[in-house]
């Protein structure tokens, strides 16, 4: 009863923003993102008769507290599926998520969970059954699932059954670029769960931010298609300046923005103007993703490194789902 699984980080186009169920994890929006490269968790999972509660270990390091927990009420879902709810687990996960990347590994970490836990646990899952469950850990992880670009639906029904992800195009549809721009100040930031929820109680910007993020998904969808890259990276950009234009709204407000940040956003429009393509995007933190085509990345890369506050810059390319080891 033991599995290893792979999985790689997303970072979302059309981000996931507000949930209208906070204990199934159930989004009020659609998101989609691309899953990249070279940025994973591994995870083995070994169900064993002989322990009486979980141990997980991140690094070679015993973890507990709040990450302990999470993990744990997670594998209560997977135990409860398999009708198995005194069978425990020894979880041992290795982060390829350098912190100085900038991205979290709550969504590589969630999703190499699942799909080692529930391959341990003797589950056959379809890759959207497997998706439905990883959403309950992480709601972002549950899109890791699929290599390429992939849309999470969010569904209509209140058990979440029809919230899971699908592949939109696979990762070598189209090779489109992140570059994720590490600053210097970095803030310690409202976690995206607590912010979200802030968002949702109290920001009067929410309801307009759900309401334009359908059309955005719409177009963002016809951009891939079509390989448009002007189109994509305009929504991208657009659709996370919506996402944060929320916090402003919130109650007691807030920004994942530091002057820094600004300052990337400033350098990627003044690239665009001068004909360089290149758009950002910007999750629950002080970091820039900037999104471009492989034949600008040796100035983009340059130009990003030339601004003072930034400390480490991360090129990938596409990466692919879940992966059994
Ligand atoms: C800004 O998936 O971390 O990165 O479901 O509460 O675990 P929980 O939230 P999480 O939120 C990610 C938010 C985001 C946008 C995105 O990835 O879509």
């Amino acid at each position: 009863m033991k599995a290893t699984a792979k999985a790689n980080v997303n970072i979302a186009l059309i981000k996931y923003w507000g949930k209208r169920d906070e204990e199934l994890i159930l989004p009020t929006n659609n998101s989609l993102s691309l899953t990249l490269d070279g940025l994973y968790t591994t995870t083995t999972v070994h169900f064993k008769s002989e322990l009486t509660e979980d141990r997980f270990y991140l690094d070679g390091k015993q973890v507990t507290g709040v990450p302990y927990e999470r993990v744990t009420q997670f594998l209560d879902i997977v135990r409860k599926e398999a009708n198995e709810e005194n069978l425990y687990a020894e979880v041992r996960s290795e982060n390829h998520v350098p912190t100085a990347a900038g991205f979290a590994s709550s969504a590589s970490g969630f999703a190499a969970l699942a799909a080692a836990s529930t391959k341990a646990i003797g589950l056959e899952l379809t890759e959207e059954e497997l998706s439905r469950i990883t959403r309950r850990g992480s709601g972002s992880a549950c899109r890791s699932i699929y290599g390429g670009f992939a849309e999470w639906k969010m569904g209509e029904k209140e058990d979440g059954s029809d919230s899971y992800a699908v592949q939109i195009a696979p990762k070598n549809f189209w090779d489109i670029r992140i570059a994720a721009v590490i600053l210097t100040d970095e803030k310690k930031s409202v976690s995206s769960r607590d912010g979200m929820k802030r968002t949702v109680e109290t920001s009067p910007f929410f309801q307009g931010w759900v309401e334009s993020s359908f059309t955005d998904l719409t177009r963002m969808k016809e951009g891939i298609e079509n390989r448009d890259f002007a189109m994509c990276g305009e929504i991208a950009e657009a659709n996370c300046l919506k996402m944060h234009a929320t916090t402003l709204g919130a109650n007691p407000p807030f920004t994942y923005w530091t002057d820094s940040t600004m300052k990337v956003m400033q350098e990627v429009r003044k690239m665009r103007e001068e004909g360089i393509p290149a758009y950002f995007t910007i999750d629950a933190g002080p970091n820039v993703k900037v999104i471009y085509l492989p034949e600008h990345e040796e100035i983009i890369q340059k130009r990003l490194q030339a601004i003072p506050e930034v400390t480490n810059i991360t090129l990938s390319k596409a990466g692919d789902g879940i992966t059994y080891l």
